[in-house]
C-alpha cells in the first residue's frame, strides 16, 4: 500500500477547507481547478455557467502534484481531510495549484467553540421561514448592533443569523474566542437569534472578502443581509442597508435615529469612546452595553493597569538601551505594581536563542522568539522588556503583532544614541574589532540598522542621562496608565 502524503495549507486555505467541509462555499465541493478560474475571470462564472467569483484555490509544493490524493492536515498534523486530485498546473516556482473535491478525514481541527461551527445544511435547516436576516458580528453587538438586527428581524417576521467571521483578529483587537464570548454574552437580548462561527479570514482582497461574505451567508439560509451600503452580493442574499440607531431617553429605546427627538437623542458611542473607557477600566454604561456584554468586554480588554504589556527597546550596541531596561525593570519590581519579564538581547542569545550567528535570518528569528515569549507573558497580564538591538523593522512589525494578538499592548522605544556615541563608548570592544576587520557583520559598522517610524518612544542617551531615559520611560507607562501614579 501506497502511503497518502500529508500536506498543511496556509490559513486561508484552511479557511476555505473548513467552509468547503461544512457546505458554506455550495454549490463549491472542492478546490477550483484551471478551467473554471479563467472562466471565472473572465465572466465572472465557472465553466459550468455558475456564478461564482471568489478563488477558492490551494497550492502545494511540487514534490506532492503527481499523487493521487493528499490528507490535508491543521498546523498540529492531525488529518483534516482528503482532497481527490483532478488537475494540477504549475503556479509558481516549486508550487503547484491543485483542484478537486475535499471529504473530510480523520477528526483534527477542533477550533474553540467548536459547537458553534455547523454545517450550513444543518443551520438552514434549522430556521423556520423562508424569510432570514443575516448579521456579520465582527465586532462587538452593544444595544445599538442588537436592536438593529432585532428590529430588521422583526419588521421582516423573520429569523435572525448572527455570523461570527473568526480566522484573524477582529478591528477590535479581540481574539476570537473573546469576540465570540462578547457576541455570546449579548445572546439573551437578540430574541433567539442563532448564533454561528465561520472561519473567514481577510483575504487580503475586500472585494473577495465581502464576496464570500455574502456567499457564506446564503448557504446558511440568509436572505437578507444586514451590511453597510456598499456590501456587494454577486447573487447572494438581499442586502439590508443598516440604518442609523439612537437610545431614545424617554423610554430607553433604541430605535432609528429619525425617529427620535433631538433632545432625547444619545448617540452611540464610538469605538474610541469605548476604547478609552477600557483602557481606563470604566464599566460601560448600562444605556449602551447590557452589563454581561460589559462584563466580558472587560475581562477580554482589562484596563492598562491590569493588561499585559511589551515595552520593546531598539537600538545600537552600546546605545543604552539595555541599560535603561534593566533600570525600568527594576522601578517596576521595586514598586511591587507588576510583574516584569526582562528579555535582554546578551541573555536571550544566552538561553533561548544560543547558537544563533547575526546574519539578518537569524537576527530575525532572534526577534521573533523574543517577540513570541513577550506577547505570551503580555497574554497572562505580565509587563515583558525586551532590549535586543532589532535592526530590522520587519521583525520589529512581527513582534508588534504577536503582542497584539495576544491581547497585549506595545510600545516600542527606540534608543537613538547616535553611532559615534556608541562607538566611542565601545564597551565591549566590538566596534574596535569591527573597524579592525576582525569581526563582520557588525550592526552600524557593515550590517544595516533601520531607523524606527513606527516608535512610541524616542531616547538619546548623548544628550540626556540614563536617568533622564528612564524617567521617560516610567513616566509614559504611568501616564498610559499602565502602572499607577
Ligand atoms: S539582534 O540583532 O539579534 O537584535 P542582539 O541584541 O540579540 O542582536 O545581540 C546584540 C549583542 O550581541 C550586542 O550587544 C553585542 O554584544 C553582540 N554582538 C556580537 N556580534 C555582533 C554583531 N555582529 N552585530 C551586533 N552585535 C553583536
Amino acid at each position: 500500500m501506497t502511503e497518502v502524503p500529508t500536506h498543511t495549507p496556509s490559513a486561508v486555505e484552511l479557511a476555505d477547507l473548513e467552509l468547503l467541509l461544512a457546505g458554506a462555499l455550495a454549490p463549491l465541493t472542492g478546490f477550483l481547478g484551471q478551467s473554471d478560474l479563467s472562466s471565472m475571470s473572465r465572466t465572472g462564472k465557472l465553466a459550468d455557467g455558475t456564478t461564482w467569483s471568489v478563488p477558492v484555490t490551494l497550492t502545494v509544493p511540487s514534490g506532492l502534484a503527481e499523487h493521487a490524493e493528499l490528507i490535508l492536515t491543521d498546523p498540529e498534523g492531525a488529518p483534516l481531510a482528503t482532497v481527490t486530485v483532478t488537475e494540477r498546473w504549475p503556479v509558481r516556482e516549486g508550487r503547484v495549484g491543485i483542484a478537486g473535491p475535499v471529504r473530510r478525514t480523520g477528526d483534527g481541527g477542533r477550533p474553540p467553540f467548536a459547537r458553534l461551527h455547523r454545517p450550513a445544511a444543518d443551520v438552514r435547516g434549522s430556521l423556520g421561514g423562508d424569510r432570514v436576516v443575516g448579521f456579520f458580528a465582527d465586532r462587538v453587538m452593544h444595544r445599538p448592533q442588537i436592536a438593529q438586527v432585532v428590529q430588521a428581524a422583526r419588521s421582516l417576521a423573520a429569523d435572525a443569523v448572527v455570523l461570527i467571521p473568526v480566522g484573524t483578529a477582529g478591528p477590535d483587537g479581540l481574539a476570537p474566542e473573546a469576540l465570540i464570548r462578547c457576541i455570546l454574552a449579548a445572546n439573551d437580548r437578540l430574541n433567539g437569534a442563532t448564533i454561528v462561527a465561520v472561519p473567514l479570514p481577510h483575504r487580503g482582497n475586500e472585494i473577495h472578502d465581502a464576496l464570500l461574505r455574502s456567499r457564506v451567508a446564503a448557504a446558511y439560509g440568509v436572505t437578507h443581509l444586514l451590511a453597510a451600503g456598499d456590501m456587494l452580493t454577486g447573487g447572494g442574499p438581499r442586502v439590508i442597508v443598516s440604518r442609523e440607531f439612537a437610545y431614545d431617553a424617554r423610554d430607553g429605546q433604541w430605535r432609528w435615529r429619525d425617529d427620535v427627538p433631538d433632545r432625547f437623542q444619545r448617540d452611540p458611542l464610538t469605538s474610541d469612546e469605548i476604547n478609552d473607557m477600557l483602557d481606563d477600566g470604566v464599566t460601560l454604561p448600562e444605556w449602551h452595553t447590557p452589563p454581561a456584554v460589559a462584563r466580558e468586554l472587560a475581562r477580554a480588554r482589562p484596563s492598562r493597569r491590569h493588561r499585559g504589556l511589551v515595552v520593546f527597546f531598539t537600538g545600537l550596541s552600546g546605545s543604552g538601551k539595555s541599560t535603561i531596561a534593566h533600570a525600568v525593570a527594576d522601578e517596576i519590581r521595586e514598586s511591587g505594581t507588576r510583574s516584569v519579564t526582562l528579555l535582554d538581547g546578551d541573555v536571550v542569545r544566552r538561553e533561548l536563542s544560543a547558537g544563533l550567528t547575526f546574519s539578518k535570518a537569524d537576527r530575525d528569528l532572534n526577534i521573533r522568539r523574543i517577540g513570541w515569549v513577550a506577547a505570551e507573558v503580555g497574554r497572562h497580564g505580565g509587563i515583558a522588556i525586551c532590549c535586543p538591538i532589532a535592526p530590522y523593522a520587519g521583525a520589529r512589525a512581527t513582534a508588534r503583532a504577536m503582542a497584539r494578538s495576544a491581547g497585549a499592548d506595545f510600545l516600542l522605544v527606540h534608543v537613538s544614541t547616535p553611532l559615534e556615541v556608541c562607538e566611542a563608548r565601545d564597551r565591549k570592544g566590538l566596534y574596535a574589532k569591527a573597524r579592525a576587520g576582525l569581526i563582520t557583520g557588525m550592526t552600524g559598522i557593515d550590517d544595516p540598522y533601520e531607523v524606527p517610524t513606527d516608535a512610541e518612544l524616542r531616547i538619546d542617551t548623548s544628550t540626556g542621562t540614563i536617568d533622564d531615559g528612564v524617567k521617560v520611560v516610567l513616566n509614559s507607562l504611568i501616564h498610559g496608565g499602565w502602572l499607577p501614579a
